[in-house]
């Protein structure tokens, strides 16, 4: 007999906006993240549309990916905008030496991105040199996107292919500007931040009024750097005057990189290492409640979102791979990490209101991965499109009765759930059954008459199983069902182990 745990949802109930914008993705130029797994050129024989992959395109479009943030991470703070931009025989060819070292064509740039962003429908996040730029750099590449009327740089813009300015709705102010990004302390860069805040002008003119202005967001703290918080959350409390302040500080939390070099295989594991990293990767709970306290003390009215703009797993590199290239496979243990990091974020939504899993294709917990010509989803691709109808959704309250479990030293929650009212007026419950090795078994009420559940599971037959090019959907979600129980007056769901399963209420 599978454990049973009872779940009610309150469909009544209406909690904060679980925003799209927690489902972000970032491409940094990395590896093959950008060249091979987004651009080929317009020359290459891989089905292309204006040098960008139409596969991936059209993979990306099925998750509705609501933000990209670019061109880094590290890489951001050695980017010079204007290398990316004119005739790509004419663009310069610099080295990447975060990242192997190797060379960077800049055949892919400002035009490029968003031209990409355009065709996934999702929109841009830009995070801008800090460490090795200017002010004055940014506040260019921010004229030369935005500026509709003609000045010197939005003409050069319309000469190099755009006639209309691109929107920006979300600007990074450099990344991980105590590590790579610059090696500041907390207030070295605060005196930094009020600068480049101060004139990140963005002239688009749909962005000017309040509700559509762009947001800067801050580079902040990694994991439990709380102090980092603390100083700039009171620099900008104490100091932003005139135009200068931010809308988001950033949050950078892997999971598995608790030494260097990474120490943990990403497939052929057991439940030792199964129990081990999602466990670490609750760590993210902390996190977030303790650095949202601290911006509570000096934003108490939440106007400053906490932006976790990189988080997911981070594991030893594919064998035979090139290690700067931080390739790795992507398990089933992957899909239920991503289902964890993503309920707690929706259960801090007030504050909590971007996020961008590292990274989307090739790279980290990637979505996909790409041979020349070849395409993979992933588990963790997966897990992202079941949550598709909780982009913007209302959070609802639930309850249940589940307990945690201990196996191989470590505790983890049996069942992890969260529900909402989707913007298509339905109710969505999303369960995450946990154990690697049991299954269990859910009733579920709602206050409303739930009349049937349905929508679709993922499980896979091993925890460390993974999608391969020789074994493409070896792990996919398959429809599921709920029964009603007129013993418990429920709807009863059974979840495989180690499964996360997305269904939709018909509740009255
Ligand atoms: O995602 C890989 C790297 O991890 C990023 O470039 C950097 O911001 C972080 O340290």
């Amino acid at each position: 007999d599978s454990p049973r745990v009872q779940l009610s949802v309150a469909t009544g109930t209406a909690g904060p906006e679980i925003s799209r914008h927690l489902f972000g993705q970032f491409a940094e130029h990395l590896g093959t993240g950008v060249y091979g797994g987004i651009w080929v050129g317009k020359d290459s024989k891989i089905p292309n549309t204006r040098g960008i992959r139409k596969d991936v395109v059209e993979a990306l479009r099925a998750i509705k990916v609501p933000n990209i943030r670019w061109p880094g991470g590290c890489y951001a703070d050695k980017y010079h905008w204007r290398d990316g931009i004119g005739p790509q025989s004419r663009r310069p060819k610099t080295l990447n030496p975060d990242w192997g070292g190797v060379i960077e064509p800049h055949s892919f740039g400002t035009h490029e991105f968003m031209d990409f962003v355009a065709q996934v429908g999702a929109e841009p996040y830009l995070s801008v040199n800090v460490g090795s730029g200017s002010v004055r750099e940014m506040a260019d590449w921010l004229e030369y996107m935005t500026s509709a009327k003609p000045s010197t740089l939005a003409q050069e813009r319309v000469r190099n292919g755009a006639a209309q300015p691109f929107k920006l709705p979300l600007l990074g102010i450099g990344n991980e500007v105590w590590g790579c990004g610059g090696s500041m302390t907390a207030e070295e860069y605060a005196a930094e931040l009020k600068k480049y805040a101060t004139f990140a002008f963005n002239f688009h003119p749909d962005q000017q009024a309040p509700g559509q202005k762009m947001r800067r967001i801050a580079s902040g703290p990694n994991r439990d750097d709380y102090r980092f918080t603390e100083v700039v959350m009171k620099h900008v409390k104490e100091h932003a005057i005139y135009s200068w302040g931010i809308e988001g500080l950033s949050l950078h939390s892997y999971t598995g990189m608790e030494k260097w070099p990474p120490p943990h295989p990403a497939t052929g594991f057991g439940i030792d290492e199964y129990m081990f990293i999602l466990n670490a990767t609750l760590d993210m709970e902390t996190f977030v409640t303790k650095h949202s306290a601290i911006m509570d003390r000096y934003d108490p009215e939440k106007k400053v979102a906490l932006v976790v703009d990189e988080w997911g797993a981070w594991y030893s590199p594919t064998p035979g791979s090139n290690p700067a290239f931080l390739q790795q496979q992507n398990s089933q243990r992957d899909a239920i990490l991503a289902a964890l990091n993503i309920n707690i974020f929706a259960r801090h939504a007030d504050r909590v209101r971007i996020a961008n899993i590292a990274q989307m294709i090739n790279v980290l917990q990637a979505m996909i991965l790409t041979s020349d010509t070849g395409m993979v989803l992933t588990p963790s691709y997966h897990a992202f499109k079941l949550y598709v109808p909780f982009q913007d959704a209302k959070r609802l309250e639930l309850k249940h009765d589940g307990q945690p479990f201990k196996l191989a030293g470590a505790e983890l929650p049996r069942l992890d759930a969260l529900a909402a009212r989707g913007l298509d007026g339905k109710v969505w419950v999303s369960l995450t059954n946990v154990h690697p090795t049991e299954s269990l078994r859910v009733e579920l009420k709602a206050d409303a008459n739930a009349t049937a559940a349905r929508g679709e599971t993922l499980a896979a037959p091993r925890v460390d199983s993974v999608n391969t090019f020789q074994q493409p959907a070896l792990v996919t979600p398959k429809p599921i069902q709920a029964r009603q129980d007129a013993a418990c007056g429920c709807l009863v769901l059974d979840l495989a182990p180690a499964s996360l399963t997305v269904v939709s209420l018909d509740a009255h």
